[in-house]
């Protein structure tokens, strides 16, 4: 089931997210709506928060990228062990829909993760899908890439995000 994802700003996105404690049927069904929804909206990365589920769980797939990609993969309770270098790169969000802007991220990541059988996963990522996983890991510590723009770029951001909000509010009652 595709579900909405939240617009930032919004108090859901800025909460630290809670351990996964295991794999049943509802994370997997859980899981499952990630990639149908973040395939559907043309993502590479979604993060449970985003769709208003506060737990430490996120998917991706940067299988298209021209640096070789990651995925499709499930990352439960990621979490960055070490990184490298320094890039900038321009990064755009689901919940930040039509908005890009340059952010300094490592072009090299050490990450691990539990998969869905439980087992810890240790990998290196590079290039854009690097990107992805810190970019990921940010949301689930409730923060997105406009924290790390400067605040007159943010702030004009926040304008464009209230003004789709308005758009798509006024749109829903018409429906
Ligand atoms: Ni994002």
């Amino acid at each position: 089931m595709i579900r909405e994802i939240l617009i930032w700003p919004d108090p859901r996105l800025k909460e630290k997210t809670r351990l996964v404690e295991g794999v049943d049927d509802e994370l997997r069904k859980l899981i499952d709506d990630m990639y149908e929804t973040m395939y559907d909206a043309e993502g590479v990365g979604l993060a449970a928060n985003q769709i208003g589920v506060g737990l430490r769980l996120a998917v991706i797939d940067t299988s298209t990228a021209e640096d070789g990609g990651l995925g499709p993969m499930v990352m439960i309770n990621p979490e960055i062990l070490s990184t490298e270098g320094s890039i900038r790169f321009r990064e755009g969000c689901l919940s930040i829909p039509g908005e890009s802007e340059e952010v300094i991220r490592a072009p090299k990541v050490r990450f691990r993760f539990r998969d869905l059988d439980w087992n810890l996963v240790e990998m290196e990522a590079t290039g854009f899908s690097a990107v992805a996983v810190q970019h990921e890991c940010d949301h689930l510590d409730g923060k997105v890439y406009v924290d790390r723009i400067s605040s007159l770029k943010r702030e004009r951001i926040r304008k464009r995000m209230k003004r789709l909000k308005e758009a798509r509010a006024a749109q829903a009652e018409e429906a």
